[in-house]
C-alpha cells in the first residue's frame, strides 16, 4: 500500500456536483476494469465497446495497459512490485475519469487479485461503480493467438516473467462479468458488457 508522504496538504471540494455531471452528460461515471491473459482479448473488446458507446452518444475513454506503459507509467516494468504500483496508479486515474462522469474502460493484465481488490475498494470508497470483467480465454488460445509475438519469445526464454508463461495469472473469484472470449463472439462480448451497463442504470437517455 502506497503511504501519504505529503504533508499539510487540504482537499479542495468543487460547486459541480455528480449529480450535475450525471444531469449534463445523461450517463454515470463507472469504471469496467478488463483483466486476463495477454492476448485474452482485453483491449478488443474495450476498443469495439468504446467505439459503440461513442456511437450511442456516452463519453467513454480507454486506458490500456501497454499505452499507459510508454507515458504515466514508462517508468515501470514487470516484476511483482511494479505490476502492484502499475494498478494502483491506473486505479487511482480510473477513478478520477470515473469521478468525471466518464465511461472509463482499463484493459491491463493486472495479475494479482490483491491489486484489483486494491482499485475496487478505491472506487466502493467514492461510491462510483466498479465492474471487473474477467477477460478469460485457455493459455492454448492466447498463445495461439500471439498478435504480438510475445509468447514466442518468453517461450524461447527471450522475455523473463512473462505472464501465463513463467509469471503467475490470479484469476478473479467474484468478477461482475466472466467473458470466454474462446466462445463468445467480439459481438457477443461486448453486448454482454452494454447489458451489464444497462441493467446498473448506468446509461440514460
Ligand atoms: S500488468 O501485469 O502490469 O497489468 P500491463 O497490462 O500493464 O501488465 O502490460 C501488459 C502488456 O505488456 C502485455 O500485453 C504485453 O504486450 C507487454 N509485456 C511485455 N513484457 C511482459 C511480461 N513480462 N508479462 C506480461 N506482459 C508483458
Amino acid at each position: 500500500m502506497a503511504e501519504q508522504v505529503a504533508t499539510n496538504i487540504t482537499w479542495h471540494d468543487g460547486t459541480v456536483t455528480r449529480q450535475e455531471r450525471q444531469d449534463v452528460l445523461k450517463q454515470k461515471g463507472a469504471t469496467v476494469w478488463f483483466t486476463g491473459l495477454s492476448g485474452s482479448g482485453k483491449s478488443t473488446i474495450a476498443v469495439a465497446l468504446e467505439q459503440v458507446l461513442f456511437q450511442r452518444g456516452h463519453v467513454a475513454y480507454r486506458l490500456d495497459g501497454d499505452n499507459v506503459r510508454m507515458g504515466l507509467n514508462k517508468n515501470l516494468g514487470f516484476s511483482a512490485e511494479d505490476r502492484a504500483e502499475n494498478i494502483r496508479r491506473i486505479g487511482e486515474v480510473c477513478k478520477l475519469f470515473a469521478d468525471g462522469c466518464v465511461i472509463t474502460l482499463s484493459s491491463f493484465i493486472s495479475p494479482y487479485r490483491e491489486d484489483r481488490d486494491l482499485a475496487r475498494q478505491l472506487h466502493v470508497d467514492g461510491e462510483i461503480d466498479f465492474i471487473e470483467c474477467f477477460v478469460d480465454c485457455p493459455l492454448d488460445v492466447a498463445e495461439e493467438r500471439d498478435p504480438k509475438g510475445l509468447y514466442k519469445k518468453a517461450r524461447a526464454g527471450e522475455i523473463k516473467g512473462f505472464t501465463g508463461i513463467d509469471d503467475p495469472y490470479e484469476a478473479p473469484e467474484k468478477a461482475e462479468l466472466h467473458i470466454r472470449t474462446d466462445q463468445l463472439s467480439l459481438e457477443e462480448s461486448v453486448k454482454a458488457v452494454l447489458d451489464c451497463l444497462q441493467e446498473r442504470g448506468l446509461l440514460k437517455g
